[in-house]
């Protein structure tokens, strides 16, 4: 048996020990991906983590993604097999311009993308993902909507909520604003059959290239499902395991250079079976900011429902 075999098996045997299942985000390494009990987008892992009967999460994602499956677990043992993987959006939006924009409009809502700290989630009214954005915030009840952090999903949403009335922060994914429309439109001209895929991170001038936009699970099953053989990816690399292994006969491309989030590509074998044998690793978040970080977690879930 060789070395990765041997991890993978140990892995195997300690989940069985310590009952406990491994989440993984389709960003993370191939062979984290092969361990998992369940790979998926933030909205499902975050279904998941608040469903499972296991005892112990190993979260193999970024800061947010075991966080949030914490705030919604309390009483589970949340592990991230490397705690400095973190999501630099996460942080990039303050509580002093979110009371700001409290004291300037009425009927604001605070919409927090999840990819957010616990303590930018205290002062939000909802938190969304990829997947559920534009459909949340069509049911909120407010007409001003200030969305955090991320400016690119916060544009893309307020594309399709025409009737609201969106104030946009500057926040954005270093790995997604990458894309180039030069290197996309080089891959439709040698390549004129293939549909763009595009995660809503995208900058505007991207997604006005693309056929789908939707979250990493949301271009997984477009591309399993459409007819089409042949599409250009615009999202972390780490998609292109999946798609390959549900699509053996279709052609994937990727704009650019390789694109890839190094705080995902953290999470490995070795720091999985370190997890499991010592609980190093452990998510705690300060019972306070546990209570009020809930409330736009279980909000989003209720209105995603
Ligand atoms: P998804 O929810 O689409 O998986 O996105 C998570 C993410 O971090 C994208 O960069
Ligand atoms: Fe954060 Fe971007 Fe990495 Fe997603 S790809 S976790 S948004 S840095």
């Amino acid at each position: 048996m060789n070395e990765i075999n041997e991890k993978k098996e140990k892995i195997e045997q300690l989940k069985k020990e310590k009952n406990a299942i491994i989440l993984a985000h389709y960003y993370t390494v191939d062979e984290v991906q092969d361990v998992a009990d369940y790979i998926g987008d933030s909205y499902a892992l975050a279904k998941t983590a608040k469903s499972c009967d296991a005892d112990t999460i190993v979260f193999c994602g970024v800061s947010f993604m075991g966080e949030s499956a914490k705030i919604l677990n309390p009483e589970k043992t949340v592990l991230m097999p490397d705690l400095l993987a973190d999501c630099p959006m996460a942080h990039m939006a303050d509580i002093e311009k979110i009371e700001e924009m409290r004291e300037k409009y009425d009927d604001l809502a605070v919409v927090c993308y999840i990819n957010s700290t616990a303590e930018l989630k205290c002062h939000s009214d909802v938190c969304v993902t990829s997947s559920n954005a534009v459909k949340i915030v069509k049911a909120l009840p407010n007409k001003n909507i200030f969305f955090i952090p991320d400016e690119n999903l916060g544009r893309y949403v307020a594309k399709q909520v025409p009737e609201k009335n969106f104030i946009f922060n500057d926040g954005f994914c270093h790995v997604h604003v990458s894309f180039a429309a030069a290197d996309i439109l080089k891959l439709k001209e040698k390549y004129p059959a293939a549909q763009v895929l595009a995660h809503p991170e995208c900058r505007e001038e991207i997604l006005a290239l693309a056929d789908y936009i939707g979250s990493t699970s949301g271009i997984i099953d477009y591309a399993t499902e459409t007819g089409c053989n042949e599409f250009i990816v615009c999202t972390e690399r780490g998609v292109e395991y999946k798609l390959k292994q549900q699509n053996p006969g279709k052609k994937f491309y990727f704009p650019g250079v390789k694109w890839f989030c190094p705080n995902m590509k953290r999470n490995s074998l070795d720091k999985i079976i370190e997890a499991l044998s010592t609980g190093a690793g452990e998510v705690h978040v300060d019972d306070a900011v546990r209570e009020c970080a809930l409330k736009p977690l279980d909000r989003m879930l209720e209105l995603a429902k």
